[in-house]
């Protein structure tokens, strides 16, 4: 019997986690999980799971050292376009959106002309304000980007929103939905053919659970 078997990058930590490894157990897959560990074996498939960082995914992806990632489609966009797009997978729903302090006065997306705006999606956030004929100077920072206007550091934002209740705390208003997004499957372009067979049978059993969940 063959000994190949298809290396799987999940988030290491955060809200894809749970949910990530939550559909691998009901398509049937169990995973042997030393909590500390970074790298875990199925028992029942031939998979091996690698716990990597969100941003990271794609470049891993892209140099085929992983072959499949469960991932934001955020993240693809942001980072990943030449990575091929599998199945939506239903969870971790989210939106990429821009906001204000409250207390501005916001009545179109002009109000962001020339202003600062502090994010860690600038291609995602670039893309946008050209298509609408804006410029504004990006503040590339990674994470707890909703503090940069009460900071001084930033007009607005652009991040995830999902419950909205990290911009409500931080006193900030969702002003532009830029994308919405949610888990999905994707794919290296580098796989190759024999691990591709055992994509398949994933595939078919993601599928599966995601038709009993509907
Ligand atoms: C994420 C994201 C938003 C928040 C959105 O941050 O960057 O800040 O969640 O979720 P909500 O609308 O339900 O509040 P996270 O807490 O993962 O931390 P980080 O920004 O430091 O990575
Ligand atoms: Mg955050």
């Amino acid at each position: 019997m063959s000994q190949e078997k298809l290396r799987i990058a999940i988030q290491k930590s955060g809200r894809l986690n749970e949910d990530s490894l939550k559909i691998l157990k009901d398509a049937g897959i169990s995973i042997d999980n030393g909590k500390e560990q970074l790298k875990a074996s199925s028992r029942n498939f031939p998979l091996e799971v690698m716990y990597l960082r969100n941003g990271d995914i794609p470049q891993y992806l892209r140099d085929g050292v992983v072959d499949v990632a469960i991932i934001g489609e955020n993240v693809l966009i942001e980072k990943g376009k030449d990575i091929i797009q599998g199945e939506k997978l239903g969870f971790s729903k989210c939106r990429v959106s821009l906001a204000v302090p409250k207390s501005m006065k916001y009545n179109d997306i002009n109000d962001l002309d020339g202003k600062k705006i502090a994010t860690s999606y600038p291609n995602t956030v670039n893309e946008f304000l050209e298509k609408k004929g804006i410029t504004a100077e990006l503040h590339i920072i990674n994470g707890s980007v909703e503090i940069a206007p009460n900071i001084g550091l930033a007009d607005g934002i652009c991040d995830i929103v999902s419950s909205g209740s990290t911009l409500f705390k931080n006193g900030l208003k969702e002003v532009e939905v830029m994308l919405k997004s949610e888990a999905v499957l994707a794919i290296s372009p580098k796989i190759s053919e024999a691990r591709q067979e055992i994509l398949e049978k994933l595939q078919f059993r993601l599928k599966s659970v995601l038709n009993a969940r509907t």
